[in-house]
């Protein structure tokens, strides 16, 4: 029988570069995914098919030497490999993929066809898997098989979303908590249609300066590094060890102060939060870049905007702007005018809702 399953995109509203510091994010499933039919097999075959590419490709699940391919497969088998490797042997199956998730926007269509395969697989092998164990085997996908160090962020807000809230989860303890986001006020992404190639490299990179300082300061993490002890500690790190630092430990607390305003309907606040997050990536965390900031800057001077922020890894991709819901068609048409008149590239700007995680979807 076949049997369809889906898993949505995200959006993070704050909390940039926390994750794999064991900080806060605050994310939303936004209502782009991944959908799989999936259709089960006699042997232990899984082959892979998409709307968006003409070959299709196969694989055996007890290879030993499965490889990464450097395409979009690698995300699907990767989940598969792991699954079957650590307690959830799985069937064969063919596989049809379509995403609306944009790519290569950071918007995590990667989480979201991860997460998608993941589920149809277990579930059609007779797993009923936890949304954490999944969550833990696309990121152990990512990192070990895709070979990108990226933090569960994606992962656990494609798997654990709820509709029209945002989840604020620290990524140390696992533990979350659903914040409804206020009626009056829209998701709306504005896409700048630039990637630049140092995404990858400069992300892992990003990382490694962080485990550089948390060492230097002899902690596990920069999530036990204080306000007070980095003042300290600061004048004895490298100047650009200390920037990547100062943002970390700053935009923890920062998402959390933030979300707690935003339970308490504070959309001017938690606006302002997000314009210091943006500030602190393209100055401190040096992950923006001049599109951004114009997306950003054209943004901020529309009347019904409450913050607007870059959102996702960075070096392009798309922001993310709190808009009064009255305000919404006209922040579209003069924020595209302007960013097309500047740059000569017309932007796509989604208004989002935020929707619930990965599930069934079979008619
Ligand atoms: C990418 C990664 C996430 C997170 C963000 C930056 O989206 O996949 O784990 O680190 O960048 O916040």
């Amino acid at each position: 029988m076949r049997r369809s399953f889906s898993a949505p995109g995200r959006v993070n509203l704050i909390g940039e570069h926390t994750d794999y510091n064991d900080g806060f994010v605050f994310p939303a499933a936004i209502d782009f995914a991944a959908t799989v039919e999936i259709t089960p097999r006699s042997d232990r075959i899984v082959e892979l098919a998409s709307e968006h590419y003409p070959d299709t490709f196969s694989f055996p699940l007890d290879d030993p030497d499965a490889k990464a391919r450097r395409c979009w497969t690698d995300y699907a088998q990767g989940v598969a490999l792991v699954l079957h490797h650590s307690g959830y042997p799985l069937s064969g199956a063919d596989l049809f993929i379509r995403s609306s998730v944009p790519v290569g926007a950071g918007l995590s269509s990667s989480a979201a066809l991860e997460v998608s395969c993941g589920l149809a697989l277990a579930a059609i092998s007779g797993h009923s898997i936890s949304r954490l164990d999944l969550a833990k085997a696309c990121l152990e996908a990512e990192n070990e098989f895709v070979g990108m160090r990226c933090g569960i962020m994606d992962q656990f807000v494609s798997t654990h979303g709820c509709a029209d809230s945002a989840i604020l989860l620290d990524c140390r303890s696992l533990e979350y908590r659903v914040v409804p986001l206020p009626a009056s006020a829209r998701l709306v992404i504005c896409n700048t249609m630039v990637k630049h190639q140092l995404a990858g490299s400069a992300y892992n990179e990003r990382r490694q300066d962080c485990e550089t300082a948390a060492h230097q300061m002899g902690v596990p993490s920069l999530r036990d590094v204080t306000a007070a002890m980095f003042a300290e500690f600061a004048d004895a790190l490298p100047a650009r060890i200390r920037l990547r630092a100062q943002h970390v430990i700053q935009e923890i607390e920062r998402t959390e102060r933030a979300a707690d305003v935003l339970m308490m309907g504070g959309l001017t606040l938690f606006g302002r939060y997000m314009y210091e997050s943006h500030e602190s990536l393209r100055d401190a965390y040096e992950v923006s870049c001049a599109e951004l900031d114009l997306m950003v800057e054209l943004a901020r001077v529309q009347p019904g905007v409450f913050g607007a922020r870059m959102t996702g890894a960075g070096f392009g991709g798309c922001t993310i702007n709190l808009v009064d819901a009255q305000y919404v068609n006209q922040f579209r048409h003069e924020v595209a005018a302007a960013y097309h008149e500047a740059t000569g590239i017309a932007p796509d700007i989604y208004v989002c809702r935020a929707v619930q995680g990965a599930h069934e979807i079979t008619t």
